[in-house]
Order: structure tokens, then sequence, then C-alpha cells
């Protein structure tokens, strides 16, 4: 999944505008970072990662994309690698903590990828998960692609930041997130459920449903 290395500098110069609240709601989530090693999953070029060595952290993080790690690796605030999600080139039992925001949905198996994440992570360590709600894949893939089974594994395909930019992601439900593998290593500490808009309004405009979730697991000791 190397479509962010064509619009890498794009991706960047929007999300710092926007989604300034749900990230503050997501850090808010967190544990205390002072100290703790970090690994952020999915990091794209790195500012989420620079807040996290701001607040202490020692900051490791990886994405699939060369031009979102070297744009990371540019900051100077941790230790930037290409990696795919799926196996992660750390030892076991590494990281306290362990974040990923937006980034889980591209993925085809998501407890696979969530398991890699408690993998790395330490006993009792956190592992931080913002992802898109599969109700607004289910939405974005009927409305843009004509899929209409909840159920189907399937490709979505959406537009984000007025249109400027579209991704190809992938489909998910509920059930992939609270599959019983990771509930067996992690206990699940939070599960909220939220809408952001303008990502709803330019799905479909006037229904109001979740676009995006929060899940916070603690690996079992
Ligand atoms: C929507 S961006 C989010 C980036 C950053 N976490 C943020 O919140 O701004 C999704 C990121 O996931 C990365 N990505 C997609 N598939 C991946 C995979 N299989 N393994 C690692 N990173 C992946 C993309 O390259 C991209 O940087």
């Amino acid at each position: 999944m190397e479509e962010y290395d064509q619009f890498a500098k794009e991706y960047a110069s929007g999300t710092e505008d926007l989604e300034q609240k749900t990230r503050r709601d997501f850090y808010s989530s967190l544990p205390e970072l002072k100290g703790r090693v970090l690994l952020d999953v999915g990091c794209g070029c790195g500012h989420d990662g620079a807040y996290y060595a701001s607040q202490g952290a020692v900051v490791y993080g990886m994405d699939v994309s060369e031009k979102e790690i070297a744009m990371a690796q540019e900051r100077g605030c941790g230790e930037f690698v290409t990696a795919a999600m799926e196996s992660l080139p750390y030892d076991a039992e590494m990281f306290d903590v362990v974040t990923s925001l937006y980034a889980i949905q591209h993925t085809v198996d998501v407890a696979h990828s969530i398991l890699e994440m408690i993998r790395v992570a330490k006993p009792g360590g956190t592992i931080a998960i913002l992802a898109k709600h599969p109700f607004r894949n289910l939405l974005e893939s009927f409305v843009n692609d004509g899929v209409s089974d909840y159920y189907a594994k399937r490709e979505v395909t959406s537009y984000i930041f007025n249109k400027s930019i579209k991704l190809i992601e992938n489909g998910h439900t509920m059930m992939d997130y609270l599959d019983p593998a990771v509930l067996q290593s992690a206990s699940l500490e939070l599960f909220e459920e939220k809408t952001d808009f303008p990502a709803s309004e330019q799905v479909v405009p006037g229904l109001t449903y979740p676009t995006y979730m929060m899940l916070k697991y603690r690996k079992l000791e």
C-alpha cells in the first residue's frame, strides 16, 4: 500500500490543519508518556511522533510509505523505518505504548495487525488505535463502489480534503476489532464511536453516524 508515496506532502499539510480535536481526544486517552518507549504504527509523516516526543516518550515509528518515513525522519524526534504493519520489524515486548491513527483500516486482516501490535507491547502495555469506523466504510463502499453487503470483504474508495485525495482502503466489520484471539491476549479498556465532520457530511449528507472509533487495549500480564 504505497499510495501515500503519491500524495505524502498534500496529506501532511491537510492533517496539520484538520482533526486537531480528534487527535487531542486520542492523546488524552494515553497513559503518562514520560520515559515510556512508544511505537506509532502507520506513523505517516511523524506529526504524532513529534507530539509524543514532546511529552518525553522515546519514539519509534513505522510506515509502509518511504516518502512518509523520509518526512518523519526529517523531524528528528525518533527512530522511523519503512515496514508493513502486518509484520512489525521489532522484538516481542519492546514497547510500553503502541499507537496507531487512521492507518489500520488499510490492512486486509485487522485482527492479525492488532495481534502484531500486542506481540511487540510489554505485558501490561497499552495499544491505542484510532480507526475509520466500519459503518463509514460500509456507507462509502455503498455510495462510491455500489457494495451493499456489510460482511463482504471489499475495497472502499474514500475521498478526503474536499476530494483532493482519493484513497482505496479495505472494508472491515466491528468483529475484526473484537476478534476472540485479540481479546484473549489483551483486555479492551476503552471503546468510543465518534463522528467527525465534514467526514460524514461528504459521504451521506444529513445522516449522523460514527465516522471513526477509538479502542484502547491492555496486553494481559
Ligand atoms: C491516513 S494515513 C495516517 C497517517 C498518520 N498516522 C496520521 O494520523 O496522520 C495512513 C497511513 O498508513 C500507512 N499504511 C497503509 N498501509 C500500511 C501498512 N500495511 N503498513 C504500514 N503502514 C501502512 C500509509 O502509508 C499512511 O501513512
